[in-house]
């Protein structure tokens, strides 16, 4: 008898997706955003995806191009699934929606504020309807969320 080696299945990529200012979590409106800067949200993201079996990778851009090409190269990492935070582009980047449709991959959208308790241009996201989903009004938890919900959407697809 043959003896059959099967390698485990690859872990799953997800991309988190951060857009404009966010950089600046931590000093940012600490009463709007809260106090844990970016860095500290996305190790905690990769410490979830690693106890569930995953992989999860950030970045980061003020450039609505350089968030756009990233997109468009995730298709060559295997990616599988973005969780994204488009900041202020959520309300006007049509190119940023036509980039999440081009490569035709899952997301969920998230804020850590409440967009449709603030100033009513945050209330229309160019997104929204083509998310899987969207999180918004809890602060970074809104990114674990966002990190188990995609996990369990993977598994069970
Ligand atoms: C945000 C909400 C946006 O309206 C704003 O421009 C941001 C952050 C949020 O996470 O609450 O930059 O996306």
């Amino acid at each position: 008898m043959p003896t059959i080696i099967s390698s485990p299945p690859p872990r799953p990529l997800l991309w988190i997706l951060h857009g404009p200012n966010l950089n600046m979590l931590g000093s940012r409106e600490p009463e709007v955003y809260g106090r844990l800067t970016l860095a500290d949200i996305d190790s905690a993201l990769g410490r979830l995806a690693e106890s569930r079996g995953a992989r999860c990778e950030s970045f980061q851009s003020n450039h609505e191009g350089v968030l756009i090409d990233r997109i468009h190269a995730a298709p060559d990492h295997q990616v599988q699934f973005f969780i994204i935070n488009p900041g202020a582009f959520t309300h006007t980047s049509v190119a940023l929606r036509d980039a999440l449709l081009s490569v035709a991959l899952p997301f969920i959208e998230v804020h850590l504020s409440n967009i449709y308790a603030r100033e009513p241009f945050r209330h229309h996201s160019m997104l929204s309807d083509k998310a899987l989903g969207g999180i918004y009004g809890f602060g970074s938890q809104g990114y674990e969320f966002a990190l188990l919900r995609a996990l369990d959407y993977l598994q069970n697809r």
